[in-house]
């Protein structure tokens, strides 16, 4: 038998472990921390003495080199108990990779072995109250003095805001030339002039904060740009479509969690004197979940490997699995929610909890309708394979 489509015996592995860590260490505070719209300090502990916190960092610059499908599965498995948690993984790779792709040698060694030393995380400072999908429209300016620069603006919406120490931040350095003026630096929480919003008040993924970055006259020296001034939104771009595969890996993890507990109940619970499992209309919207799920996570682990190899075809695939695997864990969750019942209306159960987290999934890292429009674009370059 070929074993094309199946996980390599590492991979599987990895699975396994990061499994453990999400079952026994981070399940069990998954209600409290949505509840309370706490950040998950127990699952950041834990995930930090597996070195599960950002698998991506290679090994080079301290960190466990996972490759891009080892890092889909340790944000899947966490996803599957709390996404809310997967986020530290999924954002410190977000905030990081402009550094990983584009940085030279030094910004590497420095921002890439503190966050894999568990220093910091690391946030992703794109977008602003008028640069959401339009992100070009970037209003954050970054001026040259001598050899430092000074960053004035404000970041809307940014994940883990306050609680990451390193972030990475779009500015334009040269509005006149639109995309081609603007540049990514990395901004340190501890800077002066750094200040946070207070947190948003969401619908889901509460204990992850999402608050407003303020930047009033910060000076950073000129080491803290990553790559070349001017090729900041490319880098950008290029960032999201490695990083929307993690998207449609969380995706993947809150529905199978949430499709987990629904078969677990519809077997216990009775009704006209038998399991609902036993009937037919339970059995189909079942399988319409699991057969969901399995599509979404082949097309999310196949755009894992071309992330990984860095595939001409990754920006198609990364927006492909993300608004693909997103739209079903928002179907899927629904439908937990619906064979549980009013019992699964209360948070006495854990998927309507699930339903809210899974919604960000088609808003965050691109709209659905913006992942649309990279794939419409990439189909009529003939770029998809
Ligand atoms: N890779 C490399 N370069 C790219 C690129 C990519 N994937 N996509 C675009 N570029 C380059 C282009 O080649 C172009 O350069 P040239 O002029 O030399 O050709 C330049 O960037 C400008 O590209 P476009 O003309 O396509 O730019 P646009 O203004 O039309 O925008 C867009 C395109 C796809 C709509 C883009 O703005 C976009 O992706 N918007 C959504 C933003 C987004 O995803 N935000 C998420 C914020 S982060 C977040 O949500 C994280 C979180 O909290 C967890």
């Amino acid at each position: 038998m070929s074993d094309l489509f199946a996980l390599s015996e590492e991979h599987r592995a990895i699975r396994e472990a990061v499994r453990a860590v999400a079952e026994n260490k981070i399940a069990p505070w998954a209600a409290e921390v949505d509840e309370d719209a706490r950040f998950p300090r127990e699952a950041a502990d834990a995930l930090l003495a597996s070195d599960f916190h950002a698998p991506h960092v290679p090994e080079e610059y301290g960190g466990a080199g996972a490759d891009a499908l080892a890092t889909v599965l340790v944000i899947e498995e966490v996803a599957r108990v709390c996404v809310s948690s997967s986020l530290i993984p999924a954002v410190n790779k977000l905030g990081s990779l402009p550094v990983q792709i584009g940085g030279d040698e030094q910004i590497k060694a420095t921002y890439l072995g503190r966050l894999a030393r568990g220093e910091g995380g690391f946030s992703y400072c794109l977008s602003e109250p008028d640069a959401g999908s339009d992100a070009a429209n970037q209003k954050t300016r970054a001026v040259r003095d001598g050899d430092d620069w000074v960053l004035n603006g404000v970041k809307r919406w940014i994940t883990n805001a306050g609680e990451s120490e390193y972030y990475t931040v779009l500015a334009q350095t040269d509005p006149e030339k639109r995309t081609k003026g603007i540049t990514a630096f990395v901004v340190e929480k501890s800077d002066e002039g750094v200040s946070f919003g207070a947190p948003e008040k969401k619908l889901g993924i509460k204990g992850s904060p999402t608050r407003e970055v303020y930047l009033d006259h910060v000076r950073i020296p000129g080491d803290r740009i990553i790559g070349e001034v001017g090729q900041g939104f490319a880098l950008a771009m290029q960032t999201l479509d490695h990083t929307r595969v993690t998207i449609a890996a969380q995706a993947v993890g809150v529905a199978q969690g949430a499709l987990d507990h629904a078969l677990g109940y519809v077997q216990e619970r009775r009704q006209f004197g038998k399991a609902i499992a036993e009937f037919q209309g339970i059995e189909f919207m079942l399988a319409d979940m699991g057969m969901k799920i399995e599509a979404a996570r082949q097309l999310t682990y196949a755009a894992a490997g071309r992330s990984e190899r860095g595939d001409a075809d990754l920006t198609f695939f990364g927006a492909a699995a993300k608004a693909f695997a997103s739209d079903v864990a928002m179907q899927v969750t629904v439908d937990a929610v619906q064979l549980l019942g009013g019992y699964g209306y209360t948070r006495d159960y854990p998927v309507e909890r699930m339903m809210r987290d899974a919604k960000i999934t088609q808003i965050y890292e691109g709209t659905n309708q913006v992942q649309r429009v990279v794939m419409g674009r990439q189909l009529l370059a003939g770029v998809q394979s």
